[in-house]
């Protein structure tokens, strides 16, 4: 059985948040949502943690993060160890991360992209497999930057 994905974001994400949760129940994909709940003020770098602690644990395949811009998750998701998170606003990003960069969170901003592009770039992430071969020597040079 397919693993969870983790949803997370900030005000500035929240309304593309509930748009891709509500995509996700209609293609019946299973997520937890670590919030907001709400459009009320909240820091992202409190929202992207607890997400991307699941996905480092192994409790969720990927997480799907959004803030205003999507770069500030980004960033936040970033310093987590174990996560390598894009910040996207279009399809052929979002499926190439994927492909070249095992990317295991996606970020995005709800003051940059439409429900539309969003729900497209979540598809192309969510349905791309990592390619492997001379990528993964890259990834593994990327990890290896976390422990010199
Ligand atoms: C919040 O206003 C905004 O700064 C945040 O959502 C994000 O865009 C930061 O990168």
């Amino acid at each position: 059985m397919n693993k969870p994905v983790a949803l997370a974001a900030d005000h500035g994400g929240f309304e593309l948040k509930e748009a891709v949760r509500q995509h996700l129940d209609e293609i019946g994909v299973a997520y937890i949502d670590y919030g907001t709940t709400d459009g009320a003020s909240c820091d992202y770098p409190d929202m992207a943690l607890p997400a991307c602690d699941a996905v480092v644990a192994g409790e969720c395949r990927c997480a799907l993060l959004f803030c205003g811009t999507g770069v500030g998750i980004s960033i936040a998701a970033n310093k987590v160890k174990g996560i390598r998170a894009c910040c996207c606003s279009d399809a052929f990003s979002a499926e190439y991360t994927r492909r070249h960069n095992d990317a295991n969170a996606l970020c995005m901003g709800g003051r940059v992209v439409g429900a539309g592009l969003g729900i497209l770039m979540v598809d192309a992430f969510l349905n791309t497999e990592f390619e492997g071969g001379r990528h993964q020597r890259r990834i593994d040079k990327l990890m290896a930057i976390e422990t010199r």
